[in-house]
């Protein structure tokens, strides 16, 4: 670790993560985008959007079934633990494009859910939402108001939810340091982050073994794992 990099986390008030699927990649759980990608399997046009949901709402419903419950088997990995143990030293937060809840999971207090989550469901037409952790016998899942139940996730062409990116960009614009971990940067606009971050002339750091289309913006990129590279960050506090 460079010793300004380690220096600027050491004076940082707050660290901000913005995280994506890499960072669970150590946890068994697929990236979008890498060679293992999901979208190399399936077509996010098919699955991922509203459209693709009320064409064939039994299939989205089956597909994300079965990613509930590979998450719900998964553990954080060292990548997750070592943010959560951050915030022994540190004001940390997490804003995540993962739905796997791992951040919570590993204990990470202050986490910023971009996309939803996918223990949470809503109805397509009420108000109601509930979180849940086991399987549905049979899919699509009825609201009480006779409606569909969907997943509590953002699917492409859809808006985040307004108050969580209203906070997100709070913490962007606050931080000292922000480190980009297990994110193509490929979607907008969790991919702003990183610029409302740079306005308050906050480190970059990018945590990627592949190059990203922000790389050439980052003040230090640490070409490994996150969960190679982040326990070593939190090892700079932990040796004084
Ligand atoms: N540690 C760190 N980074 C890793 C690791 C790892 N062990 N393994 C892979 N990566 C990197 C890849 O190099 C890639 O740059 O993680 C990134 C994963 O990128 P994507 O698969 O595009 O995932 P993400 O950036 O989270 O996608 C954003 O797109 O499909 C939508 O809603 C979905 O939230 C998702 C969003």
């Amino acid at each position: 670790m460079f010793e300004s990099v380690a220096e600027k986390l050491k004076i940082a008030k707050k660290i901000v993560f913005v995280t994506g699927a890499g960072i669970s990649q150590e946890s068994g759980i697929p990236t979008f985008r890498g060679k293992d990608g999901l979208w190399r399997k399936y077509d996010p046009m098919k699955l991922a959007t509203i459209d693709a949901f009320y064409d064939d709402p039994k299939l989205v419903w089956e597909w994300y079934e079965d990613r509930r419950k590979n998450i719900l088997a998964a553990k954080p990995n060292l990548g997750h633990v070592a943010i959560a143990d951050l915030e022994k030293y540190k004001d940390v937060r997490v804003l995540t494009q993962n739905i796997d809840g791992l951040h919570q999971r590993a204990g990470s207090s202050k986490v910023y859910e971009l996309h939803g989550s996918i223990i949470k469901i809503k109805c397509t037409v009420c108000d109601f939402k509930k979180e849940i952790t086991t399987s549905f016998s049979k899919v699509p899942p009825m609201c009480k108001c006779g409606n569909m139940l969907r997943p509590d996730v953002v699917w492409f062409g859809e808006s985040l939810p307004q108050d969580v990116w209203t906070e997100a960009i709070i913490q962007a614009r606050s931080c000292d340091v922000m480190v980009i971990a297990g994110t193509s940067l490929a979607v907008s606009p969790a991919n702003t982050l990183p610029l409302y971050a740079k306005q308050n002339n906050a480190v970059l750091i990018e945590v990627n073994p592949e190059v990203t289309q922000m790389s050439n913006a980052i003040d230090l990129s640490i070409r490994n794992t996150s969960a190679n590279s982040l326990p070593n960050m939190v090892s700079i506090f932990e040796e004084n």
